[in-house]
């Protein structure tokens, strides 16, 4: 089947799906113990109705918007994935360079499978750089350093693991530091031969922006130990502030208080993010947590939403809700896992002709014209 007849982000999982060996599928496809959350967020972009108006001249839809101060062509950018080269071999380098192309905004994640000197050249200039705080500060402060170095102007933090998810299907498939080759592991790359081949010429891959600190790793709580730290608390937050001087971003905000505080602290924008369901089950669909922490910042700062993004016009139930922007992580990961390059293009192409169709279904030629639903 032609990648033309993939109609949906859907059918792109599905064909992913059928490419990849489960553990590796599973690794960007699941989501915290029962994965409520996982389903939560797409179910809660279902139930938000927009309501058309017609005899509005649809003929030239524009779908660009402009965040601090840069013009992108979409309002979706591509969220930060860690170890993606797990998942689709060459993927984080392949996503990097659909956002130069497209002209939409790309977030090298701290925890990436190729460095972010790499994936900024390739995104040259649409590159931002999302930040994990460490528990060793100098670990912290050298990735910031190298970011500077790199030219990235747009640091986002992450908030929102102050300990890691527990993801019940990594368990059942023992995705273990070292990882181990298990009789079930061989059985699913000889099922899998395309990925095991393109694996075989890649390289096995790693969190390259801390290869040689991990190198030395042996278990899973070394790892954690050197990307994440329990005790990133405000007081961080402001000194990072004073650190920073270009765009900072605070991804992973769902309680309108701390987007408050955000906004106090002179951060110019937050993500409404519950990491794609990743980190906890318990919690809100950003969704459904937008509106309130819209209210709560009431233009203070720029309000990007991600988490559960699978159609082109959930940019719009998002906007309509306060959103300025939106970003979206597993749509492209399947885009890459169904088709590579081609597959990354056609996740692009289904979200945006959605949203272009969307608009004018709704009788909104622009992008920046949308807003939350007129009376
Ligand atoms: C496999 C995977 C790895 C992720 N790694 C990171 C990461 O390293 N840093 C981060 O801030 N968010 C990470 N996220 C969360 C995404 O940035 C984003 O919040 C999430 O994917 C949005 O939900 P969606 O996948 O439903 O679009 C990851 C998500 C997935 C699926």
């Amino acid at each position: 089947m032609g990648l033309e007849r993939v109609a949906s982000i859907d059918d792109l999982r599905l064909r992913a799906r059928r490419r990849i060996p489960r553990f590796a599928f599973d690794l960007v496809d699941g989501g915290a113990e029962s994965e409520r959350n996982l389903r939560r967020n797409v179910e809660a972009f279902e139930e938000v109705e927009l309501t058309p108006r017609y005899m509005v001249d649809v003929s030239d839809i524009d779908t660009r918007a402009t965040l601090f101060g840069q013009t992108y062509d979409a309002p979706v950018g591509i969220a930060p994935i860690g170890m993606l080269n797990a998942f689709w071999p060459g993927a984080d380098l392949t996503l990097a360079r659909l956002c130069k192309r497209r002209n939409i905004p790309y977030v090298a994640s701290s925890a990436a499978s190729t460095a972010l000197e790499a994936l900024a050249k390739a995104a040259d200039g649409n590159a931002w750089f999302q930040l994990y705080v460490s528990s060793d500060a100098d670990v912290t402060e050298g990735l910031i350093a190298r970011a500077e170095a790199a030219g990235y102007t747009t640091l986002m933090v992450t908030v929102d693991v102050p300990a890691a998810g527990k993801r019940d299907r990594d368990i059942r498939n023992q995705l273990s530091v070292p990882f181990r080759i298990t009789p079930e592991v061989v059985a699913q790359l000889i099922a899998n031969p395309r990925w095991s081949l393109e694996t075989l010429r890649h390289g096995k891959p790693n969190v390259a922006n801390y290869a040689d600190l991990l190198q030395s790793a042996t278990s899973y709580a070394d790892v954690q130990k050197t990307l994440i730290t329990p005790g990133f608390a405000w007081d961080d937050l402001k000194r990072l502030r004073a650190r920073w001087k270009g765009t900072l971003l605070v991804k992973g905000i769902l309680h309108p208080q701390d987007a408050e505080i955000c906004a106090e602290m002179g951060c110019d924008g937050i993500v409404v993010s519950n990491h794609g369901g990743r980190q906890v089950a318990f919690g809100p669909a950003t969704i459904e947590a937008l509106p309130a922490i819209a209210e709560a910042v009431g233009g203070r700062l720029t309000v990007i939403l991600d988490s559960g993004i699978r159609r082109g016009v959930d940019v719009l139930r998002a906007k309509a809700r306060g959103a300025d922007f939106a970003f979206a992580g597993r749509a492209f990961a399947y885009g890459v896992g169904a088709g590579g390059e081609a597959g990354a293009e056609r996740a692009f192409e289904i979200l945006h002709l959605e949203l272009v169709r969307a608009l004018g279904q709704l009788g909104v030629p622009s992008y920046g014209d949308f807003g939350p639903p007129r009376p």
